[in-house]
């Protein structure tokens, strides 16, 4: 279950988080891994800790220029592009009447420009390799819960995660029409232990007039059917199913990995 025995990978965001952690179970899986990120050094670490089957590329994902850097790079290393995990995302934190213009153009820019450039960018590689493989390439974009119903913390990161959930059943209907056999799902994580969830718990802890993380994080756990936050590991195994052959008959599909808060 769950291999992906010589497919290649491009994730971005993928220097910490649920995007190094992907990466680590797309290794273990049997992949070849290109980690693109800003950080630098982080996105460096986290290739060596993989070994030969990964590779750092710098990546911006709202620069056009450095999307062909990544792909020509995955091309020459590698040999071919089956692939692509949308990955890389901001939270914001603020609320309506306190977010700017300014905020809002560099969320936009990574969450949704982001995910925009990286299907259109990767899509000739990634089409290329759907012709040699039984099932076809992947694409895997990172939405949240706060793309599928409102985000009681954050309403532009939910404006941006709702356009990434609505993008990824347009794209699949796209290339399922146009005969390209590439699968697109998305996948919708509740709050995990991350550095962005440290974030948004900062941001709860504000939200209750307090500067006490762990009460924002006993709240949020009170109100998880399943007791606890999820982890990295939990989101990543799921991102490996979609983008393994197991996933063959799933497009356009919603993935919603977090303890069980939408479904109250
Ligand atoms: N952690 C959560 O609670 C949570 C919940 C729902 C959805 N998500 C989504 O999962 C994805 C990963 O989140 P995470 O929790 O691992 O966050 P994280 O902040 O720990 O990691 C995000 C990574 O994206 C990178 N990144 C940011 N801007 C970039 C850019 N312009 N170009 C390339 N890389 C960039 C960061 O450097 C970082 O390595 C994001 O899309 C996020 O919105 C996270």
């Amino acid at each position: 279950m769950n291999r992906l025995d010589g497919k290649v990978v491009v994730i971005s965001g993928a220097a910490r988080g649920i995007g190094a952690e992907t990466a680590r179970l797309m290794v273990e899986a049997g992949a070849k891994v290109v980690i693109g990120d800003v950080l630098e050094e982080r996105g460096r670490q986290t290739a060596r800790t993989l070994g030969d089957a990964a590779l750092y590329v710098h990546l911006d994902v709202t620069s056009e220029e450095n999307w062909n850097a990544v792909v020509a790079t995955t091309l020459d290393r590698f040999g071919k592009l089956d692939i692509l995990v949308n990955n890389a995302g901001l939270f914001l934190g603020k609320d309506i009447e306190t977010a700017s213009l300014a905020e809002w153009e560099r969320l936009s820019s990574v969450n949704l420009t982001g995910v925009f450039l990286g299907t259109k960018l990767c899509l000739p590689a990634l089409r290329e390799a759907a012709r040699d493989s039984a099932h076809g390439s992947a694409i895997v974009n990172l939405a949240s819960t706060a793309g599928l119903v409102g985000s009681t913390q954050d309403p532009l990161y939910s404006m941006t995660k709702g356009g990434v959930t609505l993008f990824t059943k347009s794209a699949a209907l796209e290339f399922a029409r146009k005969g390209y056999r590439i699968r697109v799902n998305s996948v919708h994580p509740g709050t995990i232990d991350t550095e962005m969830g440290d974030q948004v718990l900062v941001t709860r802890a504000r939200n209750l007039g307090t500067n006490d993380i762990e009460a924002a994080r006993r709240q949020v756990i009170q109100r998880l059917p399943i007791g606890r936050m999820g982890t990295p590991n939990d989101i990543a195994k799921g991102i490996v199913f979609l983008s393994s052959d197991d996933a063959a008959f799933m497009t356009g599909s919603a993935l919603v990995v977090d303890g069980g808060i939408t479904a109250q």
